[in-house]
């Protein structure tokens, strides 16, 4: 089967091929998926695309009129696919529901570390010579409230880890998960959750519902100088509110892997380039402001199991069998 794979990095490259069988004619492209890079695809099977990518009904009709019927998400979260769309056109979408949640946990805790700790700080004093203390104070997570938006696979997995700090727990998500009250975690509402948290991760999908869900309403309901982490979806959270409150210094330490506009900006070395986005720009002078480009994700064992599991389905697919991955 012959299979176009977008927004491929030479990471990918390298896993997929590394597990594939040879019966997969893979086609990389750097490109993202949108209506005018759609038609290199033609002659594949099936395409396979990530995060950013634009499956939407436009795209989507294309393809199909192409003779392409099968999307390989190389990713859990599916906000930029147009699902009814797709059932309706007979395009089948599958995903990789799970590949080590722990690597963006981890993630999630490293940079609450990195923001409590001002390791970003003090990394580039210490390589100036530098080692003067002022304006590195800390504080322990230590007996601090943490607040967990979406207590899925990653949620607990971030909720394990933060035990073992000592810190209290307190969650959100509409589905309650007994190991996680077993672990001496509370469901409460959000608002218990804005009004108590010291530390605030988001850890649930990009939806209709919990687009925006952070604005500026429920930042007035948290406490002033609270951490607030995002490593799920850029959308979750509406950054104009965010900058007023980094401003009015109602968040004290923001983490952001993700960010709504993140489709012009990461997987690309635009280190050479003007960026035009101003509440991005914005966002970076803060001192207390951690950004990573979508990279909680990125570590050997979950590109692993990413790549394994995208050719399991796309070999489904072929089979036309069901690879327990259809959405
Ligand atoms: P999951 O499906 O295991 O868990 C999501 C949880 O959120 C579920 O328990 C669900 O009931 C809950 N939920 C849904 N709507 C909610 C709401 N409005 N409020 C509170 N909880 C809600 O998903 P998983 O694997 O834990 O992933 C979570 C998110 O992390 C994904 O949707 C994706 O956007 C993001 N992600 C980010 C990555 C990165 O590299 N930064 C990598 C992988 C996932």
């Amino acid at each position: 089967m012959k299979v176009t794979v977008f927004s491929s990095q030479p990471y990918d490259e390298r896993a997929l091929r590394q597990y594939s069988p040879d019966n997969i004619n893979w086609q990389f492209l750097p490109q993202k998926l949108d209506l005018l890079s759609v038609a290199a695809a033609a002659g594949s099977d099936a395409v396979c695309v990530f995060v950013n990518d634009d499956l939407s009904a436009t795209v989507l009709q294309k393809l199909s009129e192409l003779g392409i019927f099968a999307v390989a998400l190389r990713c859990a979260g599916f906000n930029n696919v147009d699902l009814t769309a797709a059932k309706k056109l007979g395009v089948k979408v599958m995903r990789v529901p799970a590949y080590s949640p722990q690597a963006v946990a981890e993630h999630t805790v490293g940079m609450m570390l990195c923001l409590s700790r001002k390791f970003h700080k003090a990394y580039n004093r210490t390589r100036d010579n530098n080692f003067d203390l002022n304006g590195l104070l800390g504080f322990n997570l230590y007996q601090k409230t943490v607040g967990l938006i979406g207590t899925g696979r990653i949620g607990i997995a971030t909720a394990r880890i933060l035990r073992g700090f000592g810190c209290e727990l307190l969650c959100v998500d509409p589905i309650e998960n007994p190991e996680l009250q077993q672990l001496g975690a509370r469901y409460v509402s959000l608002s218990e959750l804005y009004q108590q948290s010291d530390i605030i991760s988001l850890h649930c999908p990009l939806t209709p519902q919990s687009q925006h869900l952070i604005n500026e309403e429920t930042l007035a309901q948290m406490k002033s100088g609270v951490m607030l982490i995002n490593t799920s979806r850029g959308a979750l959270i509406n950054t104009k509110a965010v900058i007023q409150a980094l401003k009015s210094a109602k968040i004290g330490y923001l983490g952001l892997d993700v960010y709504e506009q993140e489709a012009d900006l990461f997987f690309k070395d635009l280190s050479d380039q003007v960026i035009s986005d101003e509440v991005f720009q914005r966002l970076l002078t803060f001192p207390n402001v951690l950004i990573t480009g979508h990279q909680a994700f990125f570590t050997k064992e979950a590109m692993a199991q990413i790549s394994q599991t995208t050719i399991h389905n796309l070999l489904s697919f072929s089979r036309q069998q069901n690879s327990g991955n259809e959405l």
